[in-house]
């Protein structure tokens, strides 16, 4: 597949066969993954491979994921990381200024462009994968199992694998609605958010399992009704991210 059809195939897999994935497919991947551009060059990333049994299952459980862990090929936690950056001051005799909201935001930016890398790669050889932000519902156990220390947090998870079957691609937005010429124009939404609503009310209506009634503005809507995960601030915090 050209690298375009493997973008344009991408669904999330949940269900692997168990089948290992080798350190040397591994290592690959992550090499693969790490030529992805990075603000300043700062590669503010570090990803912990978790291959200890005891680990993984208690990452699943912490990640209110544990179905996935349990047939992955490999297991992965994708974490944000200031502390390489802290020692490399530190050859210098420098204090880096680590704890600010732009570097928070460098650090998130790094860690999404360089898993998404890693995504394709993967995908590209035939796997599956599926990212877990279930990880932030409780990050100070997840840090302490694997032994972050400050400047570096858990962003998310993921498994990978090769999946038992494929899902059936998930219609994304129309273009126009993301698409912005010039200028930012909001009226837009008025009809082409009923438009992605009826298309996604046919999706999960039809959809080859997990059929549901339901559409897209009504799924935004109950999710976000509500802060998510609001012990996150003070989790950050306790890592050296106060937002400054
Ligand atoms: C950062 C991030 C976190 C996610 N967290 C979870 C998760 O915790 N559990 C899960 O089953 N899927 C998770 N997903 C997968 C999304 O639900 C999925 O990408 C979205 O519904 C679109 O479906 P698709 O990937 O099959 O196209 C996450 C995706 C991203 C990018």
């Amino acid at each position: 597949m050209s690298v375009k059809e493997v973008l344009r195939s991408h669904s999330s897999v949940r269900k692997y066969t168990g089948e290992q994935i080798s350190k040397e497919t591994v290592i690959d991947l992550i090499q693969t993954a790490q030529m992805a551009a990075s603000s300043h060059f700062v590669q503010a990333y570090s990803v912990i491979w978790v291959t200890d049994e005891e680990k993984k299952q208690k990452l699943g459980e912490l990640s209110k994921n544990d179905f996935q862990f349990k047939t992955a090929g490999a297991s992965f936690l994708f974490c944000v990381d200031f502390k390489r950056l802290q020692m490399a001051g530190q050859k210098h005799g420098v204090d880096i200024v680590a704890d600010s909201a732009e570097n928070l935001l460098v650090g998130v930016a790094d860690v999404g462009i360089f898993a998404q890398n890693f995504v394709i790669a993967a995908e590209a050889e035939g796997y599956g994968i599926c990212y877990i932000g279930g990880a932030r519902n409780n990050p100070t156990e997840i840090s302490e199992l694997f032994n972050l220390p400050d400047y570096v947090f858990p962003l998310f998870a993921m498994t990978i694998g090769t999946p038992t079957k494929r899902n059936e691609t998930k219609p994304r937005l129309p273009v126009g609605a993301i698409l912005h010429e010039n200028s930012y124009d909001s009226a837009i939404y008025n009809d082409l958010l009923d438009e992605y609503d009826s298309i996604m009310e046919n999706y999960y209506a039809s959809r080859s399992s997990n059929q549901k009634v339901s559409n897209w503005t009504k799924q935004m809507a109950d999710f976000l009704v509500e802060q998510r995960r609001p012990h996150i601030k003070e989790f950050l915090a306790s890592k050296g991210f106060s937002w400054k």
